[in-house]
């Protein structure tokens, strides 16, 4: 049984099929351009789309709206130290205004930084400020079959090639996302944490972690790493996070709110000092650096529900859940499944479309036209850089959606692979001049 009810409730519709045929082609076929009412169960994000608790409304009442020294600023401060043992921060609208603070006083043109994955706007920033970003997922990360419990690990092996290569005072940032999202969700092992934070050490580097989701991380930790399966999630957080040199957060996934992020700091040091100045430069003064106080007051309670037992176990499991059922009804989805979403391996899906009429992007249109779902293509289309296999994500939002909604996406999906045949490509007619953010707003036709 669920341990939580619904006390609000938000209709949902599914449109006739030929609104959804004329919304589609009217977006352009991208998704991205729907509007959320001729959408019936909206996976697109689990990005600031969650449900939040009635003690989190409670907080928002009581939210300090003070341009400076907000009390809700010292009680997001205080639960960040609390839950993740950050003693600093600076504060910013969301992850990504948080990766612009950071990596813009932390890398300079011409350097490169290593990740076990960039999720995209990482990806962007850190190719904004004339840096190279390069990718050290370990062998097997990208095999949607191989059951490696961690296969969001970080290469050091790869890293240090890549070191070699570019030279030693090059690398200004190691950074561990976790989970990994560019890598369908999957979890990092608090051991592989360690050797990163060894191998940024040797290097000179400043370790990363971008910890957006780190409760569910933690929580696989739990499940799969035998030396952690008797600690609490709260505990192996604190744990994973302390071998970083900071952090940057989007309250938006395990923070539980719709709106927020930070860096996070151990020092108030030059480093802090350079972030600071930045985060008052772009995101705002550095006691609210883009949040209003009510934000920042239902961020403080999140955080620490997001490590509270059974909510993180349950939110595993409803991913969990839909993996199994859209398995059970023939859909190849990677396994094992991720933290915050479940991966349909589109290639898998539709063999017969070649991969440069990306059959991601196929599939995804296929679920909106199908039952009015929305997934987001990370393949060739979000990544055109990269080789990677186009996997169709489906994100739950937090403490959403029910099981009724679940089994309508399952049976979405399972009916798009049986006339997976008959479904045609697609060629993009317009697209952005920046590549890492073309899946945003490119324009496609099918063919
Ligand atoms: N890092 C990771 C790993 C992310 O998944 C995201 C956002 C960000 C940074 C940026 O945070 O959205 O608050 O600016 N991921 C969302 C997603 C958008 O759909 O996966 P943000």
């Amino acid at each position: 049984m669920r341990s939580h009810k619904t006390t609000m409730v938000d209709d949902v519709e599914l449109l006739p099929r030929q609104d959804r045929e004329a919304a589609l082609a009217d977006a352009g076929y991208n998704v991205f351009e729907l509007a959320s009412d001729a959408v019936a169960v909206d996976l697109l994000t689990d990005s600031g789309t969650g449900t939040m608790s009635n003690d989190q409304w409670a907080a928002m009442m009581r939210g300090d709206e003070a341009y400076a020294g907000s009390s809700s600023f010292e009680d997001l401060e205080a639960a960040v130290a609390d839950v993740m043992g950050f003693e600093h921060i600076v504060p910013a609208h969301q992850g990504r205004g948080a990766e612009n603070v950071l990596y813009g006083a932390l890398v300079d043109e011409g350097d490169t930084v290593l990740n076990n994955a960039h999720f995209d706007t990482t990806r962007a920033h850190v190719a904004a400020n004339g840096a190279d970003p390069v990718d050290c997922p370990v062998d097997g990360a990208r095999d949607p079959d191989s059951d490696d419990p961690f296969k969001g690990d970080f290469s050091v092996e790869t890293a240090r090639r890549v070191v070699e290569d570019v030279g030693v005072d090059n690398v200004p940032a190691v950074v561990l996302t976790v989970t990994n999202n560019s890598m369908a969700g999957q979890p990092v092992s608090v051991e592989n944490t360690r050797e990163v934070a060894a191998f940024a050490d040797d290097i000179d580097a400043t370790f990363v972690l971008d910890a957006c989701r780190f409760a569910e991380n933690a929580h696989f930790v739990q499940q799969r790493e035998p030396e952690f399966a008797d600690d609490t999630v709260a505990d192996i957080a604190r744990e994973q996070l302390s071998y970083a040199d900071a952090c940057v957060m989007s309250g938006k996934k395990d923070g539980l709110v719709n709106a927020g992020g930070f860096v996070g700091l151990r020092e108030q040091d030059d480093l802090y000092e350079a972030c600071r100045q930045r985060g008052i430069l772009y995101e705002g003064f550095s006691t609210y650096g883009g949040m209003s106080g009510r934000d920042m007051a239902a961020f403080a309670v999140g955080l620490r529900e997001a490590v509270e037992p059974p909510y993180v176990e349950e939110r595993v499991g409803q991913v969990q859940r839909l993996a199994g059922m859209l398995d059970d009804r023939g859909v190849p989805v990677y396994q094992p499944a991720g933290g915050h979403a479940v991966y349909v391996d589109a290639n898998a899906a539709l063999p017969h479309l070649p991969r440069d009429e990306y059959p991601g992007q196929a599939f995804v249109c296929e679920l909106y036209l199908e039952g009015g779902v929305r997934g987001v293509e990370l393949g060739r289309f979000a990544f055109p850089e990269t080789e990677r296999r186009d996997l169709v994500r489906l994100a739950l939002p937090r403490r959403t959606y029910g099981p009724d909604h679940l089994e309508h996406v399952a049976d979405t999906a399972a009916a798009v692979c049986e006339r997976g045949d008959e479904v045609t490509g697609y060629e993009i007619v317009d697209e952005p001049e920046m590549a890492e953010l073309r899946h945003f707003s490119a324009r496609l036709e099918p063919l």
